[in-house]
């Protein structure tokens, strides 16, 4: 059995793990100590590593239940696992900086925690670079708990009790058209502000863009708040840019951290990740 090994990041999350392959099956041994990870650093970059679809499905499955991907399930009511980041399609071409799913995928550059506008927020996502960009095209992540260490005691009382109102409609309509169905499979859904890990009590912010309101506060102090507290998130020092290599796979902690993609040139860079989500364990309400 090999023995997980994590350099970290930054200060505040993160780290490089090595010591294990995970195209090879992994023992529920190794599941723990991923599992641990996760809770500890939050953001996971596991190096060189020799993925597969289905390495990465079933390293999803043996994390927890595998998230159907919303937009699919949206659209059309199937059930698919996997997304596909970046500029290339399934055979293989290149979409450049003007195609609709270029576009697109610029919400993801907004500040974000991935699925938290659904009832039940995913756990966590992971994502393979089989094609990444030389310029441009990294992921930078904040640290949401680090962010609630920071908050002064008075900031930590005023939000400990608020809910707030998650929206995919609210956050991606002003950037591309969101499909129909689409739209109306995702109802707006409140969400604790500040969250709890279970496992080890540590409190977190779950801000971000999706976030449109905080329950019962009128539109103007409300978004004041939700803008002061994104601010405070994601200022420069708290950032970690991961410049994706070929071959890294990335799980990162939606619960407690929230990420954005970095601009690229679609037209000169090929970039093809995949991804999928493990479910989370809370269930937000309906709103
Ligand atoms: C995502 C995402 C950012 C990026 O796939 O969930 O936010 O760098 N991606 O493409
Ligand atoms: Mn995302």
């Amino acid at each position: 059995m090999s023995t997980l090994r994590c350099t970290p990041l930054h200060d505040d999350f993160g780290a490089r793990v090595t010591g294990i392959e995970l195209g090879e099956p992994i023992s529920s041994v190794q599941i723990e100590g991923i599992r641990a990870a996760i809770d500890e650093y939050s953001l996971l970059v596991f190096p060189d590593q020799q993925m597969t679809d289905e390495a990465q499905l079933a390293l999803t499955s043996q994390l927890g239940e595998p998230e159907a991907e919303h937009v699919t399930l949206g659209r059309t009511g199937e059930t698919v696992h996997f997304g596909t980041v970046g500029n290339i399609s399934a055979d293989g071409s290149q979409h450049g900086n003007e195609a609709a799913s270029t576009r697109y995928q610029k919400g993801n550059q907004l500040w974000h925690s991935d699925s938290s506008f659904r009832e039940v927020p995913s756990y966590v996502t992971i994502t393979h670079g089989y094609e990444v960009v030389g310029e441009g095209g990294e992921t930078e992540f904040v640290s949401a708990r680090a962010a609630y260490d920071r908050l002064d005691s008075a900031d930590r009382d005023l939000v400990d009790p608020l809910e707030a109102v998650h929206d995919y409609l609210f956050s991606r309509s002003p950037v591309a058209p969101v499909h129909p169905a689409h739209a109306a499979s995702l109802p707006p859904v409140a969400h604790r502000l500040v969250r709890t890990n279970p496992g080890n009590g540590r409190q977190n912010l779950f801000v971000g863009s999706h976030v449109r309101s905080v329950v019962g506060w009128g539109g103007i102090e409300s978004r004041e708040l939700l803008d002061r507290l994104v601010a405070h998130t994601t200022h420069a020092d708290a950032v970690y840019a991961h410049a994706w290599s070929t071959d890294d796979t990335v799980i990162w902690d939606n619960r407690c951290l929230i990420h954005r993609g970095r601009p690229y040139d679609a037209d000169r860079w090929r970039r093809r990740m995949r991804q999928t989500r493990v479910v989370g364990a809370e269930r937000g309400r309906i709103h």
